[in-house]
This record gives C-alpha cells, sequence and structure tokens, in this order.
C-alpha cells in the first residue's frame, strides 16, 4: 500500500461485509456495527443500493469469502477464550469492528489493533465521525510490516508475551512481501504455547485452472490499479510444512470445499465462497 493513503481496499472489505448484512439471509457472519463503520454517506448509499457491488458475477463469491474468515476468526477466537485466552492481537485490522462489540466483560479479553500507521489514523477519525466510542479494552498498535517489527510494536504497546494469544490476520498477507508475511508468523509461532491464528492467504497462480487464473488476473488488476497489488501467493501443502517447521503443533487448512461445509451447507440461496483463498489455523 502507499504510505501516505489509508488503505483502500480496507473500505471496500468492509463495504462488503455491511452488504453482506442487508443481502444475505441468513448471516454467515453477523456484525452490528459493519454498516456505521463504513462512514455515514457509505452507508446511506449502500441502504439506498445494497447490490451496488453486484456488477460482476464474482462479487457474491468475493461477499461470501468476506463473510466467512471474519467469522471463522471470531468462531476461533471464542474458543480459545473459553480456554483462557485473554489478548486477541487483530493484524491489518482495517475496518474491523471486533474491539466495538467486544462480547466479553471489562478485562476479560484485551484487544490490539495492528495497522499501518497512516490506516490507523484514518480509521481513528472514522471512529469520531461516525461516533463509535472506543472501548477501554482497546489499544492501537501502529506497526509497517515492512519496516518495523511486530514484536516491537506489540511490547511499546503493553503486549504480554507470557499470555497466551490468539491473532487474526485477515486479507493482508496478499499485500505483503514473503519475507514479512514468514516474520510475522514465526513470531506469532514464538508466542506462549496454546496462541493461535487464522489468517487468509491467495493460492499460487501457477496452481490454478484457466478458468480461476482468469478471474485472479481480473482480481489482481483491480486491486493494482487501487494502488495495492498482490504480492504474495502460496502453495497449501508447502505453507502447511512451512507453518509447521515453525512450530505450530496444529496447522488446519480451509479450501472452498472446507469452507462451503463449515458454514454454506444448505443455503436456498446458493452463496458460497469461490477457489482462490483459503483460510488457515494454526495453533501452537
Ligand atoms: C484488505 S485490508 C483488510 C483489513 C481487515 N483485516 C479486514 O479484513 O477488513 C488490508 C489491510 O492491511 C493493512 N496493510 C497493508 N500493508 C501493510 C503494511 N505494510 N503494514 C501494516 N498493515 C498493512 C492495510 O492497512 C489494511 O488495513
Amino acid at each position: 500500500m502507499k504510505e501516505t493513503r489509508a488503505s483502500a481496499t480496507a473500505q471496500r472489505v468492509a463495504m462488503r461485509r455491511a452488504a453482506h448484512q442487508l443481502l444475505d439471509d441468513p448471516k454467515v457472519f453477523d456484525d452490528p456495527v459493519a454498516l456505521r463503520i463504513i462512514g455515514k454517506e457509505s452507508a446511506s448509499a449502500l441502504q439506498a443500493n445494497p447490490h451496488q457491488f453486484e456488477a460482476t458475477p464474482l462479487s457474491p463469491y468475493l461477499r461470501a469469502f468476506l463473510a466467512a474468515r471474519s467469522r471463522c476468526a471470531e468462531d476461533e477466537l471464542a474458543l480459545c477464550v473459553r480456554r483462557g485466552v485473554s489478548q486477541y492481537v487483530i493484524l491489518g485490522a482495517g475496518l474491523d469492528t471486533f474491539a466495538y462489540r467486544n462480547p466479553h466483560p471489562q478485562g476479560v479479553l484485551h484487544v490490539f489493533e495492528v495497522d499501518h500507521p497512516t490506516t490507523q489514523t484514518w480509521k481513528r477519525k472514522r471512529l469520531d465521525e461516525v461516533g463509535i466510542p472506543l472501548p477501554n479494552d482497546l489499544t492501537f498498535v501502529p506497526v509497517d510490516f515492512e519496516t518495523q517489527t511486530l514484536e516491537e510494536g506489540l511490547r511499546a504497546a503493553g503486549y504480554d508475551p507470557d499470555k497466551v494469544t490468539f491473532f487474526s490476520w485477515l486479507g493482508v498477507t496478499e499485500y505483503l512481501t514473503a519475507e514479512a508475511v514468514m516474520a510475522t508468523l514465526r513470531f506469532i509461532a514464538s508466542a506462549t504455547m496454546g496462541s493461535a491464528v487464522v489468517f487468509d492467504y491467495m493460492l499460487s497462480p501457477s496452481l490454478l485452472t484457466p478458468a480461476q487464473r482468469s478471474r485472479f488476473d481480473a482480481l489482481a488488476q483491480r486491486l493494482a490499479l487501487a494502488g495495492e497489488p498482490w504480492q504474495t501467493f502460496f502453495d497449501p501443502g508447502l505453507l502447511t510444512r512451512d507453518l509447521r517447521a515453525m512450530g505450530f503443533g496444529y496447522v488446519e487448512d480451509n479450501g472452498p470445499e472446507e469452507i462451503n461445509t463449515r458454514y454454506f451447507k444448505n443455503r436456498k440461496d446458493g452463496l458460497r465462497v469461490g477457489s482462490l483463498s483459503h483460510v488457515m489455523i494454526a495453533k501452537g
């Protein structure tokens, strides 16, 4: 992303999560703050025309995936909190709303929102504009994954490395260099035993069929035009191997089949995810 401009994709994916609230029944990801966080003008426009993103046949697949990855992260988080996790680190938080609807009593789960400084400043302005108050259980951590280590940023913000921690990292790995992705995953692997991460990633173009490849190219072109080109992709087998080598004892790769079975079974509207991205769950 450009150093001086907040992430445009953060707004775009938040808009689609908001559209999911209006269009899809049942909802896969129920987010009562999703419409407010996109800003008053965007929320009014979306309410007037919830189908504004339906210009291409790919749109429902993308909306489904965005809903599913957030749902998966928060399902895993809920399991972890039941087991005593008390820190939740949201990496590349964008307009994620968990901190503003944290269902746990104060003091149970502290949220650290880590993001590029420019995007984080923009989000804080947005929260203020739409009147969403900052909860006591939230700390903002400005970090550029390409130039700063997550460890430094978190420690300076009061993260306790001795506590078991849950991390989510949604919609970010494809925008970073492979070195930056691996450095962050190694840091998470070194977190206290019992810590876990949910993140999504794009499949390597070399693994795609010609039809998938043309959808991939169309999306990649849009992102490059928005100034946030995709850079890093993975082979699920190799990524699983690398995560195990880093020290994750449990590694669960979720491709479209697993995600559709888990979250989109028996729907009347046929909503389901496409096949370009996977969601990984890894536990130490
Ligand atoms: C597509 S948005 C996803 C936001 C959020 N996770 C979500 O799912 O709504 C990508 C996020 O990655 C962040 N990001 C991109 N490059 C980054 C970098 N070098 N350091 C820190 N954050 C970065 C952006 O600021 C943005 O918040």
